[in-house]
């Protein structure tokens, strides 16, 4: 194996195949992980070579459907890729019990998203301000010269706020300029805008302008949904208290509800993904509105309605797109989005809220009761049969005799197949 060398001048100029070679050198790859390597699936070279820099293969991951949502009044197959065990069959029985009660039910998703421009050096913050409000007309126009096909749509820029913020290094104002982003997420078209009115913005103010980005807490693209979850089928009266406690537990603990709302993203996240929508985005946001009042708290609320039924809501920012980024680009993407058979990029956040209710709902009901290991268990011993260097024949039985025995382990495993192979040559 070649010493490893990292600063590779012009690795970027290299094709596929010749990077592959370069690692081949350095990292002696057996034959499986050769072809593993050079297996693209459905991308050409091509393709995945647009799609990002230095690109030396392509990595998978699954993508399952979750079943029996409802969302409203209409019936979804909704894809969901991840890969963590157990969280498509959470919202799938989540999902199930929400249907008795006609399942979930979303509130309007408006498209709108904003850029930030940070307005620095201004000499009389007071004039700045005045000159921003009198000329937004024309800073408008300068935005919406950007797209027109936007503005076709019925969508383009439309508002302004301003905000004086106060930095180490003294007072800015900052510029929030709002636009209606319709089907997309929007970060392309709102940073294009906010570039093309800088220089405008400077002449008009005096000052000088550095950071001009989206913001990603899109508090004006808030999706909300509730559903009600059917005491008896949730596994009785003690379960659906269990949910209320888990819930109460996470409203008055940041560390709680730190991880009830990544088990609320454990399904958002995935229908992100299946769908071609930047995760980040869509994390950042959710985490930052979680603690919009000064507390880290649950994106979701729980309560018992007056038939002793369990009522749960959600509410976040969902910038989610149907249109531009990989949704059309990634030929996985574009087969989730007509699973979906979604129409606009509001009803995609409309799912997504639905599902990550389900999701949490979905979690706080194991944990209430059985505990969540024993759902990952199936799965989980697989993996860990593979960990422990189990070949596909014996990771079924591996994986059986762990959980027959309760010690799901990668030594355990170790052991387990150490008998298979002695016992095979014999
Ligand atoms: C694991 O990915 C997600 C959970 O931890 C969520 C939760 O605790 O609510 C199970």
């Amino acid at each position: 194996m070649k010493k490893i060398k990292s600063d590779i001048s012009g690795f970027y100029k290299l094709s596929i195949g010749e990077r592959q070679n370069l690692l081949k050198e350095y990292y002696n790859f057996n034959p499986e992980e050769l072809k593993t390597l050079q297996n693209f699936g459905y991308f050409s070279h091509k393709q995945a070579d647009s799609l990002i820099e230095n690109v030396v293969g392509n990595y998978q991951l699954p993508m399952g459907i979750a079943t029996n949502f409802r969302i409203n009044d209409k019936d979804y197959l909704i894809p969901m890729v991840t890969e963590e065990p157990s969280v498509v069959a959470a919202a799938s029985n989540a999902a199930r019990i929400a249907r008795k009660h006609g399942g979930f039910f979303c509130g309007e998703v408006k498209s709108v998203m904003f850029a930030q421009i940070q307005i620095t050096g201004l000499k009389d913050d007071i004039k700045a301000k005045d000159q921003i409000i009198n000329n937004k007309d024309e800073i408008l126009r300068i935005a919406n010269e950007q797209d027109p096909l936007l503005n076709k749509l019925g969508g383009g820029a439309f508002d302004i706020g301003i905000r004086p913020i106060v930095t180490k290094q003294g007072k800015i104002l900052v510029l929030h300029l709002l636009v209606d982003v319709k089907d997309a997420m929007g970060a392309n078209v709102v940073n294009t805008m906010a570039e093309a009115v800088s220089p405008y913005l400077e002449e008009i103010c005096g000052g000088k302008i550095y950071l001009r980005i989206l913001s990603n807490l899109a508090v004006e693209r808030i999706a909300t949904c509730q559903a009600i979850f059917d005491t008896e089928l949730l596994g009785g009266k003690e379960v659906t208290e269990g949910i209320i406690k888990a819930y109460e537990f996470a409203l008055a603990d940041p560390f709680r509800a730190t991880t009830h709302n990544k088990g609320i993203m454990n399904g958002i996240s995935a229908v992100a993904l299946a769908t071609g929508n930047d995760t980040r985005a869509i994390e950042a946001g959710a985490h930052a509105y979680a603690s919009i009042e000064g507390v880290y708290s649950p994106l979701t609320v729980f309560d018992i309605d007056e038939k002793g039924n369990l009522f749960g809501a959600i509410k976040l920012p969902m910038a989610l797109g149907v249109i531009g980024g990989m949704t059309k680009n990634h030929p996985m993407a574009r087969i989730a989005l007509k699973i979906l058979g979604v129409q606009s990029a509001e009803e995609l956040s409309q799912v997504a809220a639905a599902v990550g209710l389900a999701q949490n709902l979905g979690a706080l009901r194991a944990l209430a009761s059985e505990g969540i290991q024993k759902g990952h268990m199936k799965l989980h011993s697989y993996n860990i049969a593979k960990a422990a260097g189990a070949p596909d024949k014996f990771v079924e039985i591996i994986a059986k005799k762990m959980i027959e025995d309760q010690k799901i382990r990668v030594d355990y495993a170790k052991v387990l197949l150490q008998k298979l192979e002695k016992d095979e040559n014999l």
